[in-house]
């Protein structure tokens, strides 16, 4: 996968370079380049943004510094910063050196229309769907927008040769889109296969199943005088994976009862559920009579 990022801050895209992604990096499954939006800016200030048309509180970023920007990305002639691997330098070629096999994993650009990120609190709530749909994206391309946004014509012009995406990462207002795009790339990187090691923590991820994922716990056995749940420690799989199942419902009706309404659950799933209501209406207090 490839991804860009554009921003006037592009320092703040270093987390990139470490940990997860920069193992994917590494592996040549992923390439990363940030671009400073300021390069496409024209007058001697380097400005970005201006006052908003009809008036009103902060700065709009400008059409004509976004468009030659996304243009440029678009076409793959932007020259940004390639992110280097943070991480101590495995015994292999570098992608640049490659050809063949593990060149190709860095999906060469072109093929497909690239995806253009917007992240904006105005944006379609990002979700784990989301973030399995982009995994197989080969070029996304993020546009980090501050002040009060960019001019919505950006947006518009850039759906002639990108799929667009304005997307949120949550109901509360962020300075900017860089750390969202931290969130997005994230949860998009781990996804594509051979980024984690063990296939299953991705399958048994909250959400995948569309319920929250139950507690877990390791060695020791009692730690503070709390003791790990017995059944953990029972060797019966079946009866673990029940329990984990019960755990993951439970956890769901108690905090996201709304993804209840829409996970695949099956007949022993909703026998449980209905445990769980019983249960709190016998606790509830009974309403007091007027
Ligand atoms: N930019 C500012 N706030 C944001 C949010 N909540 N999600 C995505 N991008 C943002």
């Amino acid at each position: 996968m490839k991804i860009d990022v554009v921003t006037i801050f592009p320092e703040y895209l270093d987390p990139l370079r470490h940990a997860l992604l920069g193992k994917a990096i590494e592996k040549d499954l992923l390439a990363v380049d940030v671009h400073d939006l300021r390069h496409w800016a024209t007058d001697v200030h380097k400005s970005v943004d201006d006052s908003p048309f009809g008036g009103g509180p902060g700065m709009v970023m400008k059409p004509e510094v976004w468009g030659p920007a996304l243009d440029s990305v678009a076409a793959g002639t932007a020259a940004g910063t390639r992110l280097d691997s943070s991480l101590p330098h495995l015994d292999r070629p570098r992608h640049d050196e490659l050809a063949g096999e593990a060149a190709a994993s860095v999906a060469p650009q072109g093929a497909q229309q690239p995806v253009l990120i917007v992240p904006t609190p105005a944006g379609k709530p990002f979700t784990q769907r989301d973030a399995q749909e982009l995994s197989r994206e080969q070029h996304l391309v993020f546009a980090c927008g501050r002040y009060e946004g960019i001019d919505q014509r950006v947006i518009d012009d850039a759906a002639r040769r990108y799929h667009v995406r304005e997307v949120s990462i949550g109901d509360y207002v962020l300075i900017g889109g860089e750390v969202a795009v931290l969130v997005i790339a994230e949860a998009v990187v781990r996804l594509i296969p051979g980024v984690l090691g063990n296939r299953r923590s991705h399958e048994e991820d909250s959400f995948s199943d569309g319920l929250l994922e139950g507690p877990s716990y390791t060695k020791p056995r009692v730690w503070r005088e709390l003791e790990v749940p017995e059944v953990l420690t029972s060797g019966n799989h079946g009866l673990v994976d029940r329990w984990r199942r019960e755990q993951s419902l439970a956890r769901t009706w108690a905090r996201r009862p709304e993804l209840l309404e829409t996970a695949p659950l099956d007949q022993a799933d909703r026998a449980f559920l209905e445990q769980l209501r019983a249960a709190e209406s016998a606790d509830a207090p009974s309403t007091p009579q007027p």
